[in-house]
């Protein structure tokens, strides 16, 4: 009994002293699993595994991208399938495209909700048909001022794909991934009744910060201007006529290109930024002044050529194929930019003409007209950033896609009564 009295204060006290409001760390146990795997080399194994592992998914990795997947994406012959301009045949395997190997190997792809305002229009509906063929779902923002529903009506009924009437000098809130901006009209004919650049960019951008989507602005080689550097490097900074005709287009681009920037310092906004060299292809506008579709629609129409100056100034010709898999890959990539996305090869008017004759009529005709103001004498890319940054470079040569684009203007020409007779000289541009 005596014992069960015993004063036990002091084993309290004793207690309360040790106390601490913070774990004990287990010392112990973390001794104990070091010394776990330091035993018969049990760390070594398990060091050498990752490494393995490392080696094998890199490997693994590397291997998609140089097999076809990336490099290879297509080529010329694949190009020639791809530009049926009504329906879209694409090589198998594209829904599983995989750019930078960053997807883990073997798991397909997830398709992305992406905006591609002007998506409607020459360049933009070749690119929504790539997007489609690889798995995403594409929303079009279209005002139809240049595009037409025609150039997009294939994809009609896909549950992929939407397609909204817009004006983007209006704001739009959609939940994206990623935004191409295209909308713009690209030729002299239509820019100047609808300079949409400026506030178009704005719009976009603040769609882009307020959902946290990547952006990539179509800018264009006319940021150089008339160009005293030549060929032209992303780092030239142009001379551009500030009051001119053109100057509503050349700078609106600059001034997109400056938003671009801005909104991505100043607000955080991933962004991508491509310099368009001239691209020609089907699904062109057909009377939009432009060189390469007034030349091929003159020819068609047995008209006389319309030169402008003296037809030794000089444009490097782009098929649309070749700049929608460079703006795929911009995209994709890690790179803001700017890039040169155009074919370096350089001809005069005089020799594109030439290559005109030779493929739909020998006996093509050319008359010469003034030049128009500010009309630049040479453009031609270095594209060498984009060779190196992004491992793209054009595959299609202007004699291999002139004629697909020949036969579509052949069939939309002739095969539509109403474009007959409509003449293709309305204003020149050598864009
Ligand atoms: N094709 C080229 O050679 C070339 C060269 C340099 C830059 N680019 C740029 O590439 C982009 C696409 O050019 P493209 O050749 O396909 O021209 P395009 O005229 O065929 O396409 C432009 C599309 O934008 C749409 N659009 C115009 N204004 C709009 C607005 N306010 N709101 C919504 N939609 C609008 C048009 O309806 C059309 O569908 C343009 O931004 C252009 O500046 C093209």
């Amino acid at each position: 009994m005596g014992s069960e009295l015993t004063y036990r204060g002091h084993e309290t006290q004793s207690m309360a002293d040790s106390y601490s409001p913070k774990l004990k760390k287990p010392w112990p146990a973390v001794t104990r699993v070091v010394r776990y795997m330091l035993k018969e080399q049990r760390l070594v194994f398990i060091l050498v595994g990752i490494a393995i592992a490392t080696v094998f998914f890199g490997l693994r990795s590397a291997t998609t991208i140089s097999s076809g997947r990336i490099t290879d994406a297509y080529s010329v012959s694949e190009a020639v399938q791809m530009m049926n301009p009504r329906r879209s045949v694409y090589p198998t395997g594209f829904d599983s495209f995989n750019l930078g190997g960053k997807i883990p190997l073997g798991l397909k792809r997830k398709g992305l909700r992406i905006v591609v305002t002007g998506g409607a229009g020459f360049v933009g509906s070749h690119l929504v048909d790539r997007l489609i063929a690889r798995g995403d779902s594409v929303i079009v923002v279209d005002n139809f001022f240049t595009g037409n529903k025609d150039n997009v009506m294939h994809h009609f009924g896909n549950p992929r794909f939407e397609l909204i009437r817009h004006d983007v000098v209006e704001p739009l809130l959609l939940e994206v991934d990623q935004i191409y901006h295209l909308a713009c009209p690209a030729s002299p004919v239509h820019y100047k009744y609808n300079p949409t650049n400026v506030v178009g960019t704005l719009n976009m951008l603040g769609l882009a910060k307020r959902v946290g989507a990547r952006f990539l602005l179509t800018s264009t080689s006319e940021v150089y201007g008339d160009p005293l550097q030549h060929p032209q490097v992303e780092t030239y900074w142009g001379n551009v006529n500030p009051i001119g005709v053109r100057s509503c287009y050349d700078e609106g681009k600059r001034t997109a290109e400056t938003l671009t920037m801005d909104y991505h310092r100043g607000a955080g906004v991933e962004v991508r930024i491509a310099r368009i060299f001239n691209t020609y292809g089907p699904r062109m506008c057909i009377d939009d002044g432009r060189v390469v579709s007034n030349f091929v629609a003159q020819a068609l129409r047995k008209e006389p050529m319309t030169v402008y100056g003296d037809g030794k100034q000089t444009r490097s010709f782009q098929f649309v194929s070749d700049l929608v898999e460079g703006l795929m890959r911009l995209m994709e990539g890690e790179h803001v930019g700017p890039f040169n996305l155009g074919n370096p090869g350089e001809f005069t008017m005089l020799e594109l003409a030439q290559v005109v004759q030779e493929t739909i009529d020998p006996n093509a005709k050319i008359e010469f007209r003034p030049n128009t103001e500010d009309d630049p004498h040479k453009r031609k890319p270095d594209i060498t950033k984009a060779k190196e940054l992004l491992g793209w470079k054009p595959k299609v040569p202007l004699r291999k896609g002139l004629p697909m684009m020949v036969s579509d203007f052949r069939q939309r020409i002739f095969g539509d009564q109403k474009n007959i007779g409509a003449t293709a000289t309305t204003t020149s541009t050598t864009e």
